[in-house]
């Protein structure tokens, strides 16, 4: 197993990719705390992981709030003695346009998105740093890589959850903490229900023509968790059928016709 005897952190483990991460986690062996601000999903989640057989606990938190964010990194570290791994997962959505977007909608993604991200990462890094070893998987989107419609604080805030993993893997690699981040395509959950046209959207756009899951989101976090992440830290690895890198696809047969 690749996390035997590791222990993790996942935020919004209730959700669609911090449960299968986390449930991804629990099976290759690490103890994982699921915290999520819906405890009822973040119990459905160690549920199935003890179900499996594996070691799991929830925790009620919500990462808009300072104290919270530092009370699930002592709390993993007082149920399972240490943190090995922290995913920074949890997070909310917001399809509105930037001349309707007010200063609360602003400030309510912002401080949940970005500033949870990064009041969890520095208590866990704290941590870290005093061991001399761990791992900061920062889950960002494609959303901030690219200018969507709709998209102005979601995507501002992705776009600097995904930043954060440089700065922090600068200064904390010496001291034996990694941190990378994950750039997820679209993913069917609960936070990215489209509709047709956008649906259609993706699709023309994904060179694998289809949406991803969030078992292969929950593979490239436990590849950065496990120890055959190796001298990588500071990178975003995108898990999004190609999307990242695609130019235009067109008919095969009129790419015949040109010499
Ligand atoms: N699904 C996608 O297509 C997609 C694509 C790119 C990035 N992402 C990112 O992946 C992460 C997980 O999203 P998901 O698709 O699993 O969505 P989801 O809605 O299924 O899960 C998100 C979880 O976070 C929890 N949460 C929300 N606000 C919280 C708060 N303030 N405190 C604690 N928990 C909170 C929710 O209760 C939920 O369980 C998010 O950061 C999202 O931005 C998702």
């Amino acid at each position: 197993m690749r996390l035997n005897g590791k222990t993790a952190l996942v935020t919004g483990a209730g959700g669609g990719l911090g449960g299968a991460i986390a449930k991804r986690f629990a099976a290759e062996g690490a103890s994982v705390l699921c915290t999520d601000r819906d405890l009822a999903r973040a119990d459905a989640t160690v549920s199935a992981i003890l179900e499996s057989g594996g070691t799991a606990s929830a925790l009620t938190v919500d990462i808009g709030d300072a104290a919270d964010c530092e009370a699930q990194v002592a709390e993993t570290v007082g149920r399972y003695g240490r943190i090995d791994i922290l995913v920074n997962n949890a997070g909310v959505s917001l399809h509105r346009l930037a001349l309707e977007t007010s200063i609360e909608d602003w400030e309510r993604v912002l401080r949940i998105n970005l500033t949870g991200s990064f009041l969890t990462a520095q208590a866990a890094a704290r941590r870290m740093a005093a061991q001399g070893s761990g791992r900061i998987i920062q889950v960002g989107s494609i959303s901030g890589q690219r200018g969507n419609m709709g998209g102005i604080a979601y995507g501002a805030s992705k776009a600097a959850v995904m930043h954060i993993c440089k700065v922090l893997a600068v200064e904390l690699s010496a001291k034996g903490v990694m941190v990378n981040a994950i750039a997820p395509g679209p993913i069917e959950t609960g936070l990215s229900v489209h509709g047709p046209t956008r649906k259609k959207g993706y699709i023309d756009r994904i060179p694998a023509g289809e949406y991803g899951t969030a078992d292969a989101v929950a593979n490239a976090a436990l590849f950065f968790a496990s120890d055959e992440c190796e001298w990588i830290t500071g990178h975003v690895l995108n898990v999004d059928g190609g999307y990242g890198g695609a130019g235009v696809a067109y008919d095969p047969a009129e790419i015949a016709t040109r010499s």
